[in-house]
């Protein structure tokens, strides 16, 4: 026997009355019109936003006045409602269940003691694959595992299941929701749970893994993750549906949600320059003469770029080169306003024009430079000396070295780290904002690679470093500003034939 879930509109979905339309279905993205549906139709929508009923009542609701006639369009616009992820499926005790029932034909107004579900799945994609049919019936001697990218979160004063691999939330009732998601760490029957955990009942602990089980929340011990899914990360498969549309019924996008609350919570926008304490000495930077620089042709360039991990020692990279490469780069052209918040205009793209990305250049071996760490500033085209060389500005050197499986003994020339104010993005952009941030580094990684090839510069982008001994060095707050990425630059040796195109790479006849 299946279980008997309420079903309800997801929070946000109502029936309303227009006072011009008559009946509506108003949703967060849209507005339908129901004028034309017959009174009781339109009474098992309604029903739906307030309190819910089973698929049979609503069935039953639907059908008062029209007969069977009626059933084939309640389906029909059930089904679609299922599809759009409009419908939450409660999970009532089997005594609060009787209670639900009884409380609603009491009064029908909603009322505050109202038993709680023990469990309830509120669709959280914007399209579902799942639908009441797959609520199937579970035996209690069938064992099921958590999915290991299934977790548990405290969300709005209630603890929620959650997974990236599933179109679906669970909202927990109460601490036995909580429990049998512990005990499903391992692989067990219902009927183990029902021992382990006291005051189950069977039809809920079977309720409640069909529920699981719909959503991909939990596997059938003889279930396995596709080949393609074996190879996602937990934190990876978060991210990615976390920050694309599709599975997420989150906004995506520009809210300005921390401009646009009440004046004690909101926040002001960072400023579109990060600002160089007075303690730090400055070093102004050489301006090239753009007109004059007689480059290599575009297409040259592109079909040149390579990666290059080794210098020419006789030679170092110099201090006008590293001048003309943050300008070439990296500098501010123009600042201006756009929607109420100060942007700028540089050589590579930024989303939403934001500019959080900040380059902080590590000098081991700069011709006309001292060693130590500096922060570069796009609008004076001007360094800060943020530090000297010291131990912990030798280990962030060391790490990249090691990235570049290079000898940790030799430092690259010059390390650039490319940090983020990461509030400049996320004060304007919401779901979206880590996500834009790694895609502005990658258009900033190619700009600063097509330069310093047509420099005659070795660069070369690197994937890893420390952000924990970053946010350290430069005296950040972690959350506030550290590290996303690093790019070491120098000079190009003399014969570029002794060097690897990648240290490990190993040709292969792909024509063969
Ligand atoms: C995001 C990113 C991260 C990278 N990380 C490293 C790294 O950690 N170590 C390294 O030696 N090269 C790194 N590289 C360079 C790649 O290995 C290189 O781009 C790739 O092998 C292609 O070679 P090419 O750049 O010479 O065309 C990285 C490149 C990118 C774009």
């Amino acid at each position: 026997m299946t279980t008997p879930f309420v079903l309800t509109f997801r929070p946000g979905i109502s029936v309303v009355d227009d006072p011009e339309q008559g009946a509506v279905l108003e949703t967060p993205r849209s507005r339908l019109d129901l004028s034309h549906l017959s009174p009781s139709f339109l009474a098992s929508l309604r029903q739906l936003s307030d309190g819910g009923a089973t698929e049979a009542e609503l069935t039953q609701m639907a059908m008062a006045s029209g007969g069977f006639g009626e059933l084939p369009k309640f389906h029909f616009f059930l089904t679609k409602f299922v599809r759009l992820g409009s419908i939450c499926y409660s999970l009532y005790e089997a005594d609060s269940s009787t209670e639900r029932v009884a409380s609603k034909r009491a009064s029908s107004a909603r009322v505050s003691s109202e038993p709680s579900p023990f469990a309830k799945l509120v669709p959280s994609a914007r399209s579902v694959a799942f639908s009441p049919k797959s609520f199937a019936a579970v035996a209690l001697d069938q064992g099921f595992r958590l999915s290991r990218f299934a977790y548990c979160r405290s969300d709005g004063g209630r603890m929620v299941l959650e997974s990236p691999a599933a179109q679906a939330t669970i909202e927990l009732g109460d601490w036995r929701g909580g429990a049998i998601a512990t005990a499903l760490g391992q692989a067990q029957t219902g009927q183990a749970l029902l021992e382990m955990i006291p005051m189950l009942k069977a039809e809920t602990v079977q309720g409640f893994l069909s529920l699981l089980h719909s959503v991909g929340m939990v596997l059938a011990e003889d279930e396995c993750e596709s080949e393609a899914q074996r190879q996602w990360e937990f934190h990876d498969l978060l991210f990615h549906a976390r920050s694309r549309q599709g599975r997420t019924q989150q906004v995506v996008g520009s809210t300005y949600r921390f401009r646009e609350v009440e004046d004690s919570d909101s926040i002001a926008p960072l400023p579109v320059i990060r600002p160089q304490p007075q303690a730090w000495e400055t070093v102004a930077l050489p301006v090239p003469d753009l007109e004059s620089l007689g480059d290599r042709p575009f297409t040259e360039v592109l079909e040149s770029r390579r990666s290059i991990r080794t210098y020419n020692p006789e030679a170092p990279i110099t201090l006008v080169q590293l001048g003309e490469f943050l300008y070439r780069s990296a500098r501010m052209r123009q600042m201006f306003q756009m929607e109420k918040m100060n942007c700028s205009d540089r050589p590579y793209p930024g989303g939403g024009a934001c500019y959080e990305l900040e380059l902080y250049i590590a000098v081991h071996n700069c011709e006309g430079l001292d060693q130590g760490l500096y922060h570069y500033c796009p609008e004076k085209h001007q360094l800060g000396r943020v530090r000297g060389w010291d131990g912990e500005l030798e280990q962030l050197m060391s790490d990249a070295s090691h990235a570049t499986r290079k000898d940790e003994s030799v430092p690259p020339q010059v390390l650039i780290t490319v940090a983020s104010r990461f509030a400049r993005v996320a004060w304007k952009y919401e779901s979206i904002a880590y996500a834009l941030m790694l895609k502005n580094l990658g258009g900033l990684y190619q700009t600063m690679y097509l330069v310093a090839t047509s420099m005659g510069l070795a660069p070369c982008a690197l994937g890893a470093g420390n952000a924990d001994l970053f946010a350290q060095l430069i005296g950040s707050e972690y959350y506030a500003e550290t590290s996303i990425g690093e790019f070491t630059l120098g000079s190009a040796p003399a014969d570029l034939a002794d060097e690897p195109k990648l240290m490990m790479m190993e040709p292969v006849d792909w024509e063969a």
